[in-house]
């Protein structure tokens, strides 16, 4: 990126299948977020980034590319797509593209030709192994579920997939794939979009072939060369441009995120780590069901504000997306309208303070929460559908699974976009791809809009703050209290002004820490005036001069 300016940006982010659709197929499309620009102008945010809408079998709805250069029939042409920037670009809003260059579909023409022979020119591209005495190549796990290489019995060879069967990794070693991959990238740049967020991108340098004593990831996360394939396609592709881009980052670590987004290393403006989003997942495993972990959230979030802060790198800042379930549902509480609303508006507070990016997906601005399926024939997402198979092998009952899945499952964000408390909650005129959240009547943007004590307005407020004040993207970040077990504080300092966030995490009241700071002007609130104590979920920024 050429200039500074993206680093007070705030982006949205939009699941096409389930956001808006015109066509009555049930799935979203690329006119019904044309449909929608002015509801991000009324947001304030700057940026929106779309998940692939490229063409695909849709078996992980889109992250399975079998053309690059092609727009998915389902979600509209390139024409829609072109006009989707146009329209966009005239009220001042950018558009940034999903790009996943870890791994396409087995449909790709490449990976087609690439299992033909073990001569093929394409064969390279992907990674082929012969298996072993015990089956496949390595024991490496796939991210969804079972082994991670698949067998071809054309060529009696594995390929290698971390993610579905229908996802093969690609061979970065190969120089013309590599370029392939420039090329398309430059293509789009060509057409105009103005930012890329890149899947997974640190998986992309395999090391190599070994066994592992857990699933493996050691041997592809942050792997050896990987540094030097992202200054590479930077460098060919959007190092000179007015592009932002964001990578995608799978287990990985502060001193490898600090070179990543370091400027002078010509890389990436920004990274996604996940840590943050794991403090549910009780000795790693993500298919349990169990409360967070407050004070390690806080210590995870903190301890990378710090050392990106202090090392000069760059978060996005995030709580939610189509991979996690919904935030009020999981760090907050959805039980009362009451507590829904607090407590989204608290998470929001806490979270837009924070130094970095802020990514918004699509309905957290309404304080969507997750649907409570009850039946696994409402579930669509392959990595749940998988981790249901795999529960119920180990003897876990219906229920069980439900239960864990209803907390945990990628499909809680998936539902779709609540519009109005038209049937479907205005999402389509057809039958939905999946399940609307039953509470559409009273979740939606229509009903968001008219009441200005909405979490959307809470959302609005603190974009503007953002825009309006250098606090929150220049700012130093100082933690406080972090041992405190309700309560999540830090400092936002720059020229001599403090901004501080104070964030109730528990439904019951707790004093005002002690010997702590209160002073200052309210820039924002979810209770709208300051108590003796910080009440249920209560939130707020004050800021004051520094003495
Ligand atoms: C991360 C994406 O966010 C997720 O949805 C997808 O399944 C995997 N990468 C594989 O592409």
């Amino acid at each position: 990126m050429a200039s500074n300016d993206w680093r007070k940006s705030v982006v949205y982010q939009i699941y096409p299948k389930s956001f808006n659709d015109t066509t009555g197929s049930g799935e979203g499309d690329i006119p019904g977020i044309i449909e929608k620009l002015d509801y991000f102008k009324t947001l304030g945010v700057d940026y929106v980034w779309l998940t692939p809408v490229y063409r695909s079998p849709m078996n992980d709805n889109g992250y399975d590319i079998s053309d690059y250069y092609e727009v998915n029939p389902q979600f509209g042409t390139k024409e829609d797509l072109k006009e989707l920037l146009e329209q966009a670009h005239a009220r001042g809003l950018k558009i940034m593209m999903d790009i996943v260059i870890n791994h396409t579909s087995t449909s790709h023409n490449w990976f087609v030709e690439s299992r033909k022979s073990k001569d093929n020119k394409y064969r390279d591209y992907y990674i082929w192994k012969d298996g072993t005495e015990a089956g496949p190549p390595t024991n490496w796990e796939s991210k969804f579920g079972g082994n991670a290489w698949t067998y071809d019995d054309k060529t009696n060879q594995y390929y290698l997939r971390l993610f579905d069967v229908s996802q093969a990794d690609l061979n970065w070693e190969n120089e013309s794939l590599r370029k392939e991959i420039y090329e398309m990238i430059n293509y789009w740049i060509d057409f105009g979009v103005d930012g890329f967020r890149f899947d997974v991108v640190n998986l992309i340098s395999k090391g190599e072939f070994k066994n592992s004593d857990g699933p493996g990831k050691e041997f592809y996360t942050d792997g050896p060369k990987v540094h030097d394939y992202i200054n590479e396609l930077n460098r060919n592709t959007f190092g000179d441009k007015e592009v932002m881009t964001v990578g995608e980052m799978s287990s990985t670590t502060i001193d490898h995120c600090l070179k990543y987004t370091d400027p002078k290393r010509n890389e990436l403006n920004s990274v996604f780590n996940f840590h943050h989003l794991k403090v549910d997942y009780p000795g790693g495993e993500k298919w349990t069901l169990a409360n967070y972990d407050f004070i390690e959230l806080k210590r995870i979030l903190m301890d990378w504000q710090v050392a990106m802060d202090e090392g000069g790198g760059w978060n996005a800042i995030f709580w939610c997306n189509h991979d996690q379930p919904r935030i009020i549902s999981r760090f907050g509480q959805d039980d009362t309208e009451e507590n829904r609303v607090l407590s989204g508006k608290m998470l929001a507070i806490a979270l837009h303070g924070l130094k970095g990016t802020p990514y918004i997906y699509q309905g957290e601005e309404i304080g969507m929460t997750n649907p409570k399926f009850t039946r696994i024939d409402q579930y669509r997402d392959v990595e749940s559908l998988n981790a249901y198979s795999a529960m119920k092998e180990n003897g876990m009952t219906n229920a069980q699974v439900l239960d864990i899945l209803g907390s945990k499952s990628r499909d809680n964000a998936r539902t779709p976009m609540q519009w109005n408390k038209d049937r479907h909650g205005g999402f389509t005129t057809g039958e939905p791809w999946i399940d609307v959240a039953e509470n559409y009547a009273d979740i939606n943007v229509e009903a968001a809009l008219e009441d200005e004590n909405s979490i959307f307005y809470t959302y609005r407020k603190l974009i503007s703050l953002r825009h309006e004040m250098n606090h929150f993207t220049y700012g130093s970040v100082i933690p406080h209290l972090l041992k405190d077990d309700a309560l999540f504080v830090y400092d936002r300092i720059y020229n001599e002004e403090t901004v501080t966030v104070i964030a109730n995490f528990r439904n019951k009241s707790t004093p005002f820490p002690e010997g702590f700071d209160t002073e200052g002007k309210i820039l924002i609130s979810n209770y709208g005036d300051k108590s003796t104590e910080l009440r249920p979920f209560e939130a707020l920024m004050l800021y004051r001069q520094t003495v």
